[in-house]
């Protein structure tokens, strides 16, 4: 199986991926790490929108929660997904609660492929247990955090185009069950 993922479905994925792929989904759910992953796979830049917006701003997500607000961090965060929309194909990885903003909901729908990962939340909270880089979850009680967050946003989650169920820590298989469903999604809008 992984053979015929690494020999077929990836030179077809890289010849027929027209548009920007964006990896959303709560924190935790190896974003960032799959989507590295992806972009090395289909030979295609990787950025990931917090680490574009802390290098911009000069400061952690953190400070800039901190110093200016979650809203000041939300309409940059706007800004610099919608950006990097617009450059060549390439792989996305975006805060968890980018969609909550309705302009990056609408350009990642329009302008992307699409990806939710998706993970149970006692899951998402062992891995969380040690981070200090989230200011959401500076709280005495980060399952209830994670719930009520993954509530609100599920049906805007639910609005990409792929989703995919994952433990976050086997990066293998998540990578495998990505590019099987980008290959299926391509192949499905093919006329
Ligand atoms: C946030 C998720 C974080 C970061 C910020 C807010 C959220 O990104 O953008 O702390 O609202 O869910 P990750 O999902 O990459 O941890």
């Amino acid at each position: 199986m992984k053979k015929h993922l690494d020999t077929e479905i990836t030179p077809a994925l890289k010849t027929r991926l027209r548009k920007p792929v964006v990896l959303t989904g709560l924190m935790g759910t190896g974003k960032s790490a799959a989507g590295k992953l992806l972009s090395e796979k289909l030979d295609i830049p990787f950025y990931d929108s917090d680490q574009e917006i802390e290098s911009r701003a000069g400061l952690s997500i953190n400070e800039i929660f901190e110093l200016y607000g979650e809203e000041k961090f939300r309409d940059t965060e706007s800004k610099v997904i919608r950006e990097l929309l617009e450059k060549d194909i390439c792989v996305i990885a975006t805060g968890g609660g980018a969609l909550t903003t309705p302009a990056v909901l609408e350009a990642v729908k329009q302008k992307s492929l699409s990806i939710w990962l998706q993970t149970p939340v006692p899951v998402l909270v062992k891995r969380l247990e040690q981070t200090k880089n989230r200011p959401l979850l500076k709280n005495d009680n980060p399952q209830a955090v994670l719930e009520d967050l993954l509530e609100k946003r599920k049906a805007l989650y639910a609005q990409m185009d792929c989703h995919i169920e994952t433990n976050a820590a086997d990066l293998k298989k998540t990578l495998s069950n990505i590019l099987e469903a980008l290959q299926k999604h391509i192949i499905d809008e093919t006329p």
